[in-house]
C-alpha cells in the first residue's frame, strides 16, 4: 500500500491558508487532513464548509475531512458539495454509521470511520466491508499538539489483521501527535495515511518539513 502524507490544517496560520496549502503540496504531500469540530462531540470549534468551499478553488490535494460532529448524516451533501473527497466520521457520534457511509458513497465519495481512543475496534467490525478508509486517532479529539498514545497503536494490528482475514482493501489512517521521531515505528505497524499537523504547520519551514516527512514514508 502507499504511504501517504495528509497534514492537518488545523495546525496552520489561517490568515495565509492559500500560501500554506502551496508549501505542502510543494513539499510533496498528498492530501490536506481538514478538522471539523462541532463544540458538542468535541470540546472545540474549528472551521466547516465556507473555508472548506473556498480553499477548494486553489488546491488540487486530496481533501481528508475529518467531521468531529454529532449526527454527521446531516452534513454529509453539504461536505461533498464542498469539495470533500474523503469524508471521516465518528462511529461514536452517530445511531446509524451504516446509513451514514451509504449516503457518503452515494456522493461518490470515499468513506472513513474513526474511532476514538477508548473505542475498540469491534465497535466497526460490521462497517468494514463499506470503508475505504479507517481512521483511529491516537490523541482525544478536538484539539492539536498533544501526546501520542502508543498503545492505540495495538488497535492498528488488530485492524490489519481482521483486513487480511476478510481481503479487504481499506488504509488505515492515523491522527495525533505524529512527530519525526514516532513515524518511523508507527509505519512499522501497518498504517499507510498519517496525519501531522502542528509538527508540519509549526515548523519554521513548511515545505522542508513535508518534504522531511515524505521522505521517510517513501523510504518504506
Ligand atoms: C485532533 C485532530 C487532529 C489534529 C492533529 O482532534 O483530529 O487532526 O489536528 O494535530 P497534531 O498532529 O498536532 O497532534
Ligand atoms: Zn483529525
Amino acid at each position: 500500500m502507499k504511504n501517504i502524507l495528509s497534514p492537518s490544517l488545523l495546525a496552520a496560520d489561517f490568515t495565509k491558508l492559500g500560501q500554506q496549502l502551496e508549501q505542502i503540496e510543494k513539499g510533496g504531500a498528498q492530501y490536506i487532513h481538514l478538522d471539523v469540530m462541532d463544540g458538542m462531540f468535541v470540546p472545540n470549534i474549528s472551521f466547516g464548509i465556507p473555508v472548506i468551499q473556498s480553499i477548494r478553488k486553489c488546491s488540487n490535494l486530496v481533501f481528508d475531512v475529518h467531521l468531529m460532529i454529532m449526527e454527521p448524516e446531516r452534513y454529509v451533501e453539504a461536505f461533498y458539495k464542498a469539495g470533500a473527497d474523503i469524508i471521516n466520521f465518528h462511529v461514536e457520534a452517530t445511531k446509524s454509521p451504516g446509513d451514514v457511509l451509504a449516503k457518503i458513497k452515494s456522493f461518490g465519495v470515499k468513506t472513513g470511520i474513526t474511532i476514538k481512543p477508548n473505542t475498540p475496534v469491534s465497535e466497526i467490525v460490521p462497517y468494514l466491508e463499506q470503508v475505504d478508509m479507517v481512521l483511529v486517532m491516537t490523541v482525544e479529539p478536538g484539539f492539536g499538539g498533544q501526546k501520542f498514545m502508543a498503545e492505540k497503536m495495538e488497535k492498528v494490528t488488530e485492524l490489519v489483521k481482521i483486513r487480511e482475514q476478510k481481503n479487504l482493501s481499506f488504509d488505515i489512517e492515523i491522527d495525533g501527535g505524529v512527530n519525526m521521531n514516532n513515524i518511523k515505528e508507527i509505519l512499522s505497524t501497518g498504517v499507510n495515511v498519517i496525519v501531522a499537523g502542528s509538527a508540519i504547520f509549526g515548523a519554521e519551514d513548511v515545505e522542508k518539513s513535508t518534504r522531511e516527512f515524505l521522505k521517510i514514508l517513501q523510504e518504506k
